[in-house]
């Protein structure tokens, strides 16, 4: 039976397979840019801000996860200094990728100081439970006083453009590369 509960340090193995998994057998990153992917969009979060992550468990197993930042600032300062410094060590150009991945969620950072990425395996997803980890993050993150919540996705990616739209998210912005999404979570 699935349930979710807050990340625990025996998950990360579990929430890297699902980084690299969750958009289906086709999809699957090569090494590099798979460490790429941990760097950029996942160490972060369960490395600095545990608190802030939940994961979707099957008997004991993650099988999804929301992985969450509560304040832009502060997230940015330590992404620059540990993380974005590695970018080109996974490949070409991907510094100037990593240093561009963030800055809608800095856009909006005033009113949605809070950004987050959830991931499903593609066994357990369309099940109601990328919803609940929403949820489950948007309740906890009301209870810490935070404001607003947002993410971004790509705007090609049409089950997440409906998910996000099916829960009430706000589209904030939209362009070629980047749409991005709010939540007001206090008044
Ligand atoms: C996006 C994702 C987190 C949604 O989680 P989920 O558990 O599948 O979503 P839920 O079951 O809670 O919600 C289902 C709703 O999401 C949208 N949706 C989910 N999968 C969809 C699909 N394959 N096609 C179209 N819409 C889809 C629909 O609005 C759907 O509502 P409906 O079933 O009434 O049509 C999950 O599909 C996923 O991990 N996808 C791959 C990685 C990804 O894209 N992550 C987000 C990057 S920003």
């Amino acid at each position: 039976m699935v349930s979710i509960r807050k990340y625990e340090e025996k998950d990360r193995e579990g929430v890297h397979f699902v980084n690299h998994n969750s958009d289906g057998p086709e999809e699957v990153p090569d090494y590099q840019t798979g460490l790429f992917y941990l760097n950029t969009f996942c160490n972060y979060y369960i490395e600095h801000e545990p608190e802030n992550c939940f994961v979707l468990d099957d008997d004991g197993r993650a099988v999804g996860y929301i992985i969450c930042a509560e304040n832009f600032d502060r997230f940015k300062e330590i992404f620059d200094r540990e993380y974005l410094p590695r970018s080109d060590s996974y490949g070409e150009d991907r510094y100037e990728w990593a240093s561009t991945a963030y800055l809608r969620q800095e856009d909006f950072k005033e009113e949605y100081p809070a950004h987050f990425h959830v991931d499903i395996l593609p066994e357990y997803q369309r099940m109601g439970m990328g919803g609940k980890l929403v949820d489950t993050l948007c309740a906890h993150l009301k209870q810490k006083g935070v404001k607003g919540v947002c993410l971004t996705c790509g705007p090609r990616n049409e089950r997440a453009m409906k998910f996000y739209e099916k829960h009430k998210f706000t589209l904030l912005s939209i362009d070629h590369d980047d749409a991005c999404f709010g939540k007001k979570i206090t008044d």
